[in-house]
């Protein structure tokens, strides 16, 4: 998978050279590309952003520097011709586990991260022409920009993409995969500064555990998050 990613803090993506993500880079499995958007201005102070038309507080940022950028990377080789172009924001629909399984299937995501009071609206239309754009919000409240909402989706997009995560059953029975929270784990030793391990789990009896697994996951969604559950 091609993942192109828009910012003016490009080191915030340093990370991705880390862990799973960092492997699977190395592998070739994701090409991962960071375009700073400054390098798209033109003026001695590079100037990505101005005061709104109509006035109001913050800044937007300007439609030159997207434009351009965005057409550098339309115009690269290897790019698909019809990318998912994503643009973090609170406004955006929301991004749950069904939307990272549906864009993991995706050749080429692009991430337009946004700061200051947002992006100059145009932009949007714009890159319209240049794949399918979506605005996707990671949850209802504000972060400063887009870098860190584009972190998180890269890294749940990327771990779904075929041979990221080793063992593809581990992605299987993970909190709403199956549209419950995920059964409580336990590792060695049995019994831990007073704490047990539940008999069931040392009981051998798969069917047993299976059951209790089951019935923990429902207790669990129930309690933490009954907006989950059907009415
Ligand atoms: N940018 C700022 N806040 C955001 C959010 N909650 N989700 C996605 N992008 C954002």
């Amino acid at each position: 998978m091609r993942i192109d990613v828009v910012t003016i803090f490009p080191a915030f993506f340093d990370v991705l050279e880390v862990s799973l993500l960092g492997r699977a880079r190395g592998s070739g499995i994701l090409d991962v590309r960071v375009h700073d958007l400054r390098d798209h201005t033109h003026d001695r102070h590079r100037t990505v952003d101005d005061t709104p038309y109509g006035g109001g507080a913050g800044m937007v940022m300007k439609p030159e520097p997207w434009g351009e950028v965005l057409d550098a990377i339309a115009s690269d080789d290897g790019a698909s011709d019809d990318p998912v172009i994503i643009f973090p924001s609170p406004a955006g629909e929301r991004f749950t586990q069904a939307t990272a399984r549906e864009l993991s299937g995706e050749r080429h995501l692009v991430f337009g991260c946004g700061r200051y009071e947002g992006i100059d609206e145009r932009v949007f239309s714009y890159a319209a022409g240049l794949g399918r754009v979506r605005l996707v919000s990671l949850g209802d409240y504000v972060l400063n920009g887009g870098e860190v909402a584009a972190m998180a989706m890269i890294e749940a997009v990327g771990r779904l993409v075929p041979g990221v995560v080793g063992n593809p059953l581990s992605l299987v029975e993970e909190s709403h995969e199956d549209g419950l929270l995920e059964y409580p784990s336990y590792t060695k030793p049995a019994s831990w500064r007073g704490l047990d391990v539940p008999d069931v789990l040392l009981s051998g009896h798969h069917g047993r555990v299976g059951e209790w697994r089951h019935a923990q996951q429902v207790e669990r969604t129930r309690t933490r998050r009954p907006d989950l559950l059907p009415d």
